[in-house]
């Protein structure tokens, strides 16, 4: 995890929030490369969820909602962890997370201090809105995306004719006051959710929980994520939440072990039900090709963490690799490297990489930045670009392996002659000539075609 850390850092990926001030616990911020990785995620899984789906329509709900819809969806009572803190220490941690023994004990299982007991902390941050700092005016920040669509399931349905089977797609911050937040941006306190409610008939709920389940799993393998780093752990009577009647998480086996990647529930009747009763209002789908049946649907929901995917497709992307010296040259006319030389690299697929394709002149005289920067505005349009004249082609070729670029196009003499360029490709740094009228039809067709070999 600290190679991963450190890259990231250093190639602009996510830096530690408010650093100058020595940093801020459970928050941290995406920079150059990290927005578009981001992005690029969030985009997949949006397609995915949305436009590959008849039925499935976004949303972009407030992250402050009414206070009673927390008290509804039962987060106000429930949401909690519980807490010890180490008098001696003064170390925090989660009860259920520390030796059963030390908790028995009340043993600090750092110090060896004492523990206090074990009381329960609410993981959802309050603030308060206008001027009064009364009860009254008590806020929340939205734990989950999630009740934002349910509260909307209505609107949704009056204004775009939904019928059931149909799901509502969201992707937006969520934040929970983590007590223990480590292993980089596994757990933070502000995250961003990708979540997805299906909403379905009584009855069919557990068809369509092992159908997205089915769903979920093959995303992951249309991304070429490591199918052997990925396996299903389904929730024992004491991990399921209070909404849940089944829940399965896909977990990945990130650096510190297999830990939570997203979770697939079956939440049944129980968000619309509780905001029928603290609403009032009736919240009952009407079936009119079912001579006007009335029922509150069952939900099935895919909730991803999206800074979680960043997390997971970063360490399952990354690589270090011995490079032969003549994977390292820029064509015929490139600088060498060395026998021993190493470079790192990250795998990703190229529609979730930051940059797709690089534009490297061989050298920045005779004509050949212009030809580059020419082509850099070509592909402007189609691709995010990146364009790199300084230092060897081999060096300039590691920079964007390490940033994670599936392609390279080099400028080099022969264009000049014949118009051809060279397209090199990370994953096996393979080079070929390439006319430069087919580039851009070339590389559409390797992204379509990718298939990840390491
Ligand atoms: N709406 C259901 C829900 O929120 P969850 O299992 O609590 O379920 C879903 O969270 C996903 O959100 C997790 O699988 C994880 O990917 C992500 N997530 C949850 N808490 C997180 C945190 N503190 N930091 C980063 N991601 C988190």
């Amino acid at each position: 995890m600290e190679k991963i850390t450190s890259l990231a850092k250093r190639r602009g990926f996510v830096y530690q929030s408010s650093e100058i001030y020595g940093g801020q616990n459970g928050a941290w911020d995406y920079g150059p490369l990290g927005v578009e990785l981001k992005n690029r995620i969030a985009g997949a899984w949006w397609k995915e969820m949305t436009r590959l789906h008849d039925n499935i329509v976004g949303l972009d709900a407030a992250i402050l909602m009414h206070p009673r819809t927390w008290e509804a969806s039962g987060h106000v009572e429930n949401f909690t962890d519980p807490l010890v803190d180490c008098k001696k220490c003064k170390s925090r941690f989660r009860a259920d997370q520390i030796p059963q023994e030390n908790l028995a004990a009340k043993k600090c299982p750092d110090c060896g201090g004492e523990l206090t007991d074990t009381r329960k902390f609410n993981l959802m941050f309050k603030t308060h809105i206008g001027p009064a700092e009364d009860t009254a005016s008590i806020i929340y920040l939205r734990p989950e995306t999630a009740q934002g669509i349910y509260v909307n399931y209505k609107n949704i349905i009056q204004s775009n004719r939904m019928k059931i089977p149909f799901g509502i797609a969201q992707i937006g911050k969520a934040f929970r006051n983590e007590i223990v937040t480590k292993n980089f941006i596994f757990r933070t306190c502000e995250f961003e959710q990708m979540e997805m409610q299906y909403f379905v008939k009584p009855g069919t709920d557990e068809e369509w929980f092992a159908e997205w389940r089915k769903q979920r799993w093959a995303y992951y393998e249309k991304l070429g994520i490591k199918m052997d780093h990925l396996r299903w752990h389904q929730h024992g009577p004491d991990e399921l939440a209070h909404y849940a009647k089944d829940a399965y998480d896909i977990e990945y086996l990130f650096p510190m072990g297999w830990r939570e990647l997203e979770g697939v529930h079956n939440r049944t009747d129980y968000d619309l039900g509780r905001h029928t009763q603290f609403s009032g209002k009736d919240l009952q789908y009407i079936d009119q090709d079912n001579n006007n049946e009335r029922y509150i649907p069952y939900i099935i929901e895919t909730s991803a963490g999206l800074t979680r995917n960043l997390l997971m497709i970063f360490c399952d992307a990354y690589d270090e690799e011995q490079v032969s010296p003549d994977k390292n040259s820029g064509g015929s006319e490139g600088a060498a490297g060395s026998a021993d030389d190493w470079r790192t690299v990250l795998h990703f697929h190229p529609d979730l990489a930051p940059i797709t394709v690089a534009i490297l002149p061989l050298m920045k005289k005779d004509g050949l930045a212009e030809i580059a920067q020419d082509i850099r505005a070509e592909l402007k349009e189609d691709y995010a670009t990146d364009y790199d004249q300084s230092g060897a082609i081999g060096r300039r070729y590691r920079r964007q392996d390490e940033a994670g670029t599936p392609f390279c196009v080099t400028v080099d003499y022969q264009s000049k002659e014949d118009g051809t360029v060279t397209l090199r490709f990370r994953d096996s740094m393979e080079q070929v000539r390439v006319p430069r009228a087919e580039l851009s039809a070339r590389i559409r067709s390797e992204i379509k075609a990718y298939k990840r070999i390491k």
